[in-house]
């Protein structure tokens, strides 16, 4: 199987929904949500998109780094590639006709492994969606994320006993999902979090916990002051509020405050191995793929979704060489060009 096969049969799957595009910008899906779309204008999509084309790197070849070693080590696990799969969930409410949630599922969790990284699966208004991401994490042997939307906080914790239960390497919650179209047309109550209730989260579980939907410097301070492993800095692909700057646009200043404090993983608009040696140079630690990989599994399922992941991998290689940079920790912000 072949990648452009993989799009085509995509294409043809999503009909209505997604148009695989060439260059999957935001614009031709522009507020279609529920659907594959950014909310309202679609701004806050297009805007991750072009906060990352804003950026330009400094080509390198006058150096030792003759080979590049993409491998990083993040929530105690060895991967191969500092991509991980975002989760895209909810195929009935999202309007994927035609696909099952446990065929994108275990697309979604299971082909990042075949990859040798993770890949994550979503919580939504429809139970199936966080039983069948449950399910297939315990049949990745717990090498999966679940993502849990902010629901009132006993909700919220008895998902995460059940994430423990599971044995996930990690649990997430969306945080930015506090006000999300999805959940209240299904009669889901979500909420923003308090500093305490943060807290609480972090001190109901062993597990690593993860805050999805993090933009800016303050909430990322909450993040690391209550004990959080990590954060996404995320704007929900754009699909939780309209008008919100691109996430490699925020991503510096959040950087700047909680760097080395916790993992910092990041989303929206990575579309190739170029952008995420971007993301790297600007301080993330790891980067998470949402659409493109979604459309992988529609395409192509698990061995869709390793095969985009891989030529994500070989891309990101030839950058670190181009750049000079031997391994994904020599990659920092002399990659990018200063103007
Ligand atoms: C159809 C669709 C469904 C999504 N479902 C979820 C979800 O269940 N939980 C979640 O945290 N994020 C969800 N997201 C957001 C992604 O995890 C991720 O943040 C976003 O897609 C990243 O941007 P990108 O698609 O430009 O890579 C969804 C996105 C899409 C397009």
């Amino acid at each position: 199987m072949e990648l452009s096969e993989v799009r085509q049969r995509a294409a043809e799957r999503l009909a209505g929904v997604c148009k695989v595009c060439r260059h999957c910008n935001g614009v031709v899906c522009a507020g279609q949500v529920p659907g594959f779309g950014g909310v309202g204008t679609g701004a806050g999509f297009i805007a991750n998109v072009e906060a990352l084309a804003r950026r330009k790197l400094n080509l390198r070849v006058l150096h030792q780094a003759k080979e590049a070693d993409t491998h990083v080590r993040l929530f105690g696990q060895n991967l191969s590639m500092p991509i991980l799969g975002a989760a895209v969930a909810g195929v009935k409410v999202n309007r994927m006709a035609g696909v099952e949630e446990r065929e994108l599922t275990e697309a979604m969790i299971l082909g990042p492994r075949l990859a040798g990284t993770l890949g994550m699966g979503g919580d939504g208004g429809d139970p199936i969606v966080f039983e069948t991401t449950l399910s297939v994490i315990k049949q990745a042997h717990g090498l999966g994320i679940p993502v849990i939307k902010p629901r009132t906080q006993d909700a919220l914790l008895e998902r995460v006993r059940l994430a423990e239960e599971a044995g996930a390497v990690a649990i997430a919650v969306d945080v930015d999902a506090a006000g999300l179209i999805n959940m209240a047309l299904l009669g889901q109550k979500v909420e923003p979090k308090t500093a305490a209730q943060v807290r609480e989260i972090v001190e109901a579980t062993q597990k690593p916990v993860i805050l999805k939907g993090i933009m800016t410097p303050e909430d990322a301070i909450v993040a690391a002051d209550a004990g959080a492993a990590g954060i996404v800095v995320s704007n929900h692909g754009g699909r939780a509020l309209d008008h919100t700057p691109g996430t490699a646009d925020v991503l510096p200043q959040i950087v700047r405050e909680v760097k080395g404090q916790l993992t910092i993983l990041v989303d929206g608009g990575v579309r190739s191995g170029v952008d995420v040696l971007k993301m790297l140079a600007l301080g993330a630690d790891a980067v998470l793929v949402g659409r493109p990989l979604a459309i992988a599994a529609a395409g192509g399922g698990q061995e869709g979704v390793r095969l985009q992941l891989e030529e994500y991998r070989n891309q990101l290689r030839v950058a670190m060489v181009l750049t000079g940079c031997a391994r994904v920790s020599d990659v920092d912000s002399s990659v990018l060009w200063q103007g």
